[in-house]
């Protein structure tokens, strides 16, 4: 077991907390804020006990300066101080004094923000390639780290693993309730497990397909993957995407999981990625030479449906269709209304498929959204994340 912040005393301590606020912004105005509310119960946490608090995170990648202008974490940190109702300093630098000087005089249950982690890699990447000499200087800012950054867990960066292997660590309430939620969901689960998989590219989720039939009961597979899976499998797929360098990847892992992998039996066909072209239900071995599948059908509906009232914990990354687009929506919706209905552990991985939840009004519906796209496909391939790997055991 990870230690964690309540394993620690921070009572005037200096702690540095580790978040992952990489929020989707749109000319300055955060989006989408759900990184933020998830940092909140650790940033509480450490500020009621005591701590001077020192909180980094990165924001988008940074390669040229042009960059540092539409990166940068004030708009975050007055976010985070609305929604703490208590003031966080928000310091433009990554080092020197007034950094120094404004963590030197924090106060028991004060908190403050450096800017962005990744303005420290327009000189020779020192956050994303774990510079020593970068991870000594930020962690003689602090004497305890606190890693909360789940979604930065997969990167080797040196405001995660660098400072952790210098400071007395543990994690965070949010990375807590990935591991015991997502993380337990893949190595314990209750069963039957069925992980869903959707999405554009195989390219991305070879590994997560390869890992998920070692570990699932039941594989079910909607969206743009699964027409690389028709083709491989000799159908017409039409005008559908396919990503032709996993063809032979596609036809091995159905041809030795044919058990476990469930792919449609029908498909919405349209003519073009629009709302406007004609849409028809279609069988998947009548797909026509003009059709490009955009959303799973009804009969395959029907059959995911079945394979999920029986589950016990389900994992789902990657809508069943075009869900963006009003009409090839209903697959993707159809899968959150029966998760939302069934008695199991729902986890919803990241990205795509967490944007399909809050769109659909089911954010709130599932034991768990993960906060992470990257780090939870990841841990979905069954890999080690070197953000928590690092952390000490109890
Ligand atoms: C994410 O949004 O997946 C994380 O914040 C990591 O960002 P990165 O892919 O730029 O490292």
């Amino acid at each position: 077991m990870k230690k964690t912040i309540v394993d620690f005393s921070l009572n005037g301590k200096k702690v540095i907390i580790r978040c992952d606020l990489n929020v989707p912004m749109e000319n300055g105005v955060i989006t989408d804020e759900t990184r933020i509310v998830e940092s909140l119960e650790t940033i509480k946490f450490a500020s009621s006990a005591g701590a001077r608090i020192i909180i980094m995170s990165h924001l988008g990648r940074v390669k040229t300066e042009e960059d540092k202008k539409t990166n940068s974490l004030l708009p975050v940190a007055k976010r985070l101080s609305e929604l703490l109702n208590k003031e966080v300093k928000f310091i433009p630098s990554t080092r020197g004094m007034e950094l120094e000087i404004a963590i030197n005089a924090l106060e028991s249950g004060n908190i403050l923000m450096m800017e962005n982690t990744r303005f420290e890699d327009l000189d020779g990447e020192k956050e994303s390639k774990c510079d020593e000499e970068l991870s000594k200087y930020w962690a003689s800012l602090g004497e305890i780290f606190i890693n909360d950054a789940f979604g930065t867990a997969h990167r080797k960066h040196a405001s995660n693993v660098g400072i952790a292997s210098i400071l007395p660590n543990g994690i965070g309430f949010l990375i807590k309730k990935e591991l015991d939620t997502l993380g337990s969901a893949i190595n314990n689960p209750k069963r039957p497990l069925v992980i869903i998989l959707g999405g554009k590219k195989v390219a991305d989720k070879l590994a997560v397909i390869e890992h998920a039939v070692k570990i699932a009961d039941h594989v079910l597979i909607g969206g743009g993957m699964s027409y690389t899976f028709f083709k491989a499998l000799g159908y017409n797929i039409g005008a559908s995407v396919v990503d032709d360098a996993s063809l032979d990847f596609c036809k091995r892992i159905y041809e030795e999981n044919k058990d476990k992998i469930i792919l449609p039996i029908d498909i919405v066909v349209g003519t073009s990625f629009t709302n406007e072209t004609n849409s028809r239900l279609v069988d998947i071995k009548n797909i026509g030479n003009y059709d490009m599948g955009l959303d799973i059908g009804v009969g395959t509906i029907n059959i995911f449906k079945k394979i999920l009232l029986d589950a016990k914990t389900v994992i789902w990354n990657g809508p069943v269709g075009v869900f963006e687009l009003e009409k090839f929506s209903t697959g993707t919706r159809k899968v959150c209304e029966i998760l939302a209905s069934i008695n199991a552990n729902v986890i919803i991985g990241g990205g795509d498929s967490a944007a399909a939840v809050t769109k659909f009004g089911f954010k709130n519906k599932y034991s768990h959204i993960s906060t992470g796209g990257g780090a939870s496909l990841e841990m979905l391939e069954g890999k080690e994340l070197p953000g928590i790997a690092i952390i000490s055991e109890k």
